[in-house]
C-alpha cells in the first residue's frame, strides 16, 4: 500500500496549463474512450458518491452512473433513503477502459498509474465540492480516495480517513451485486448495500 500511496501522490502534479478534463490526455484511456465522464450534481453537495470509471454506456452518454450498475445503485440508494439528486456523482477515472470484442466493449479496470493520474480530477472535485462524506464504491474508488489498494470486504462499512484529509465511508462497487453467479448471492450482497447506504443516509441526517 506504501508504494501507491507515493504513485498516487505523484498524480497530483497538475497535467499542462489550460488542459480541461474533455481534453485531457493525461494518460492513454482518452485514445479509445469516447469522452470523458464529468462528475455531476450540486456544488455544495454534502455528500460525493465516487465510482471506479465510466461504464459502456456512460461513455456514450457522458453521464456518470446512468447504466445497469447506476440502475442498480439508485433503486437501492430509494429504498435506504439515500437521494442521489442530492449528491455530487463521480468517478475516480474519467475515461471507459475496455478491450474491443466483436461488438462488444468489455471493461477493464483502470490501473494503479491510470488512478494516480486521474486523482488530478477528483482532488479537484473535493476542492470544489468539500462534501463532509464520501461514499467510495469499490476497490478502484478507495485506492484513489485513501491511497489504500487493499480489498474491501474487510473494509466495507466503516468510515476511513482520505487523502483530502476528510472522511470516507467504504462500501461495494454496486456492479459487483449484479455479478452475483446465485438470486441468494445476489440478495445478501443488495442486503450489505443497502445497510452501508443506510449508515450513509444516517450520517447524512446527522449533520444535519
Ligand atoms: N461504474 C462506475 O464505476 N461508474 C459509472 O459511472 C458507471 C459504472
Amino acid at each position: 500500500a506504501a508504494a501507491i500511496t507515493l504513485r498516487l501522490r505523484d498524480g497530483l502534479t497538475p497535467p499542462p496549463d489550460g488542459t480541461t478534463l474533455a481534453g485531457c490526455t493525461r494518460c492513454a484511456l482518452a485514445r479509445h474512450a469516447t469522452q470523458s465522464v464529468p462528475g455531476e450534481g450540486p456544488q455544495d453537495a454534502a455528500l460525493m458518491i465516487v465510482g471506479e470509471q465510466p461504464g459502456d454506456m456512460e461513455d456514450l452518454a457522458g453521464r456518470p452512473f446512468v447504466g445497469p450498475a447506476g440502475q442498480a445503485f439508485d433503486k437501492i440508494a430509494t429504498a435506504a433513503g439515500l437521494d442521489r439528486r442530492a449528491a455530487y456523482v463521480t468517478n475516480a477515472v474519467k475515461h471507459f477502459k475496455f478491450i474491443p470484442r466483436g461488438k462488444r466493449r468489455i471493461h477493464q479496470s483502470p490501473n494503479a498509474d491510470e488512478v494516480s493520474h486521474c486523482r488530478w480530477w477528483l482532488t479537484r472535485e473535493l476542492d470544489t465540492v468539500q462534501p463532509a462524506l464520501v461514499l467510495a464504491m469499490g476497490a478502484t474508488a478507495a485506492l484513489a480516495l485513501t491511497g489504500d489498494g487493499s480489498g474491501i470486504t474487510r473494509r466495507r462499512g466503516r468510515i476511513e480517513r482520505g487523502l483530502h484529509g476528510g472522511a470516507v465511508f467504504i462500501t461495494t462497487h454496486p456492479s459487483f451485486l449484479l455479478r452475483q453467479a446465485t438470486d441468494a448471492g445476489r440478495e445478501t450482497q443488495e442486503a450489505l448495500f443497502r445497510r452501508d447506504l443506510e449508515q450513509v443516509a444516517q450520517i447524512l441526517a446527522d449533520l444535519e
